[in-house]
């Protein structure tokens, strides 16, 4: 093209953009964008977003926030321009419409950290394909046979270290028992051996990057996280040669039943996804559920009926097992921990382990009259809705009855008697949709199995007072110090479990 030919494009040229430019504008114009405020430039209102504020509430930002705007706001987060939504109808629509209208959006930091193969990132077929390995692992049939006995174990190999009078962190130990069966049930890696150890000391440097802000300059728990990550990924590589070598070998037919083994001779990932895979269930099936045990703790030390209660319930199972001769939990058991599930219920909506979800519009959106443009960060807090007065009465009340109240467990009663829900479609404590958590129903038995022989057990409090902060991540700050003393009752019944 000649530079004539150039020049007498150029008036074109501007004319189009001009028409593109007021297009755009137009456009935004007519958007009826929720009401919200964007902040500073860049940062936008990040950082009173993500201000730590106690675990069972909403937080000030969030609160001022609904007080002036409404249930859905604009903002601009992590760096984008972001609407927020405490609406229980629109958290549902958006997770029900993963792949169609919304899709899984986390910061770039987290795929830097837990991988590019991680589920938490991954979209579209790639995303369904692990969802099916890991659903695969802890199917129905699975939890009842394999994985319900091996979480009695580890929940008593920790409890069994608990001394007479003696004071710990029980976010550590509940850390421990999480950590020590999702090595086990991964990659058959034992408790107490130093290469469990080892992996145990890396992933806290580890989780402290994952939580952290991600500047990846030297000394920063970012950078200090990548690293912690190269070391865990060569533990879990070096696992992976050891067991192709075993499968190779002639005199070991046998392979261990977990979840490495099995990745390996039904799937055919690459090394790379296989370790990122590991990686990532390793992340979630650990730190999630200790947190919520941790509330259950907590909650339940303040407490004094539920735990009286949830003793009656356990010593029933209990002594019906002696008088059947029968040692070791089993699935009708666990079917018989009614009043069990509702505390596990109330310790979710309450302590809101995970308090909302990354997504991003994939097309322009239209809800109860606002408009989400396509492109957009969207965030469904799950915690707004389960402290949402006009759903729950007195929502910051640990009320593990409010759960008994209806048929459906899911339930709750709103603040007039008159309405009471017949679904649990607000209770989202595990998401929804096609990305609902595969480990929902692993987590529930690990809570269910530890309250059992911790009540059975144990009385406990507080060795000083602590309380859950969510960053927005949940934390204790001092670890949930607690002091135990056992129960007479269940000295016997471990007693007699033992012999
Ligand atoms: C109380 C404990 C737990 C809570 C509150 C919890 C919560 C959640 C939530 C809210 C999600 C959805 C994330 C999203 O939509 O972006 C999720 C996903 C996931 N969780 Fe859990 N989780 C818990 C325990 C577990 C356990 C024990 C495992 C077992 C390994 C696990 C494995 C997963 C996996 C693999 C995903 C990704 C699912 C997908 O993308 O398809 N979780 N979890």
């Amino acid at each position: 093209m000649s530079v004539t030919e150039l020049f007498l494009l150029l008036p074109t040229a501007i004319v189009v953009l001009i028409i593109a430019w007021n297009f755009i504008r137009k456009k935004r114009r007519t958007l009826n964008l929720p009401p919200g405020n964007m902040g500073w430039p860049l940062i936008g209102e990040t950082i009173g977003y993500l201000k730590p504020y106690s675990a069972t509430s909403t937080g000030k930002f969030m609160e001022q926030h609904i007080a002036r705007f409404g249930k859905i706001y604009k903002s601009n987060l992590f760096g984008e321009p972001t609407i927020v939504s405490a609406d229980e109808g629109l958290n549902r629509f958006i997770l029900q419409n993963e792949g169609r209208l919304f899709e899984c959006s986390y910061p770039r930091s987290i795929g830097g950290i837990l991988g590019k193969w991680s589920m938490l990132v991954l979209v579209g077929d790639m995303h369904r394909d692990m969802r099916m390995i890991s659903l695969n692992f802890m199917s129905n049939p699975r939890l009842r046979t394999h994985l319900l006995p091996e979480v009695e174990r580890h929940t008593l190999l920790v409890l069994r270290s608990w001394k007479e009078n003696s004071t710990f962190s029980a976010q550590d130990e509940a850390k421990k028992f999480t950590f020590n069966l999702m090595a086990k049930h991964i990659m058959s890696m034992d408790p107490g051996k130093p290469e469990t150890e080892q992996l145990k000391r890396e992933y806290i440097t580890f989780m402290k990057g994952v939580v952290s802000a991600p500047l990846n300059f030297p000394g920063t728990a970012y950078r200090k996280a990548l690293q912690s990550r190269t070391t865990i990924l060569k533990v879990i590589e070096r696992k992976m040669e050891e067991r192709i070598r075993k499968m190779n070998d002639d005199e070991c037919q046998r392979m261990e039943d977990d979840l490495l083994g099995w990745v390996l001779k039904n799937s055919n990932l690459s090394t790379e996804q296989i370790l990122d895979l590991i990686l990532s269930l390793l992340f979630a099936g650990h730190e999630t559920s200790s947190v919520a045990i941790a509330l259950a703790i907590y909650f339940l030390q303040g407490c004094p009926k539920a735990v009286q209660q949830l003793r009656e319930e356990h010593d029933k199972i209990s002594r019906a097992k002696e008088q059947a001769g029968e040692f070791g939990l089993n699935w009708d058991d666990y079917r018989r921990m009614e009043f069990t599930q509702c505390v596990i219920n109330e310790t979710l909506r309450l302590g809101n382990v995970v308090r909302f979800v990354h997504r991003k519009a994939l097309k322009d959106v239209r809800y109860k009259g606002y408009d989400i443009p396509s492109g957009w960060k969207v965030l469904p807090v799950f915690a707004a809705v389960h402290l949402d007065p006009s759903i729950y009465d007195q929502p910051h009340h640990f009320n593990p009855w409010r759960w008994q109240t209806t048929h459906d467990r899911g339930s709750a009663p709103t603040s007039s008697s008159s309405s009471i829900m017949t679904s649990n479609n607000n209770f989202m404590p595990f998401g929804g949709g096609p990305r609902l958590c595969a480990g929902s129903e692993l987590a529930k038995l690990q809570m269910a199995v530890f309250i059992h022989h911790l009540v059975l057990n144990f009385h406990w409090e507080l060795a000083e007072p602590d309380n859950a902060l969510a960053f927005p991540f949940v934390d204790f700050p001092k670890g949930l110090p607690i002091k135990v003393h056992h129960h007479k009752l269940g000295q016997e019944q471990q007693h007699s479990s033992n012999s």
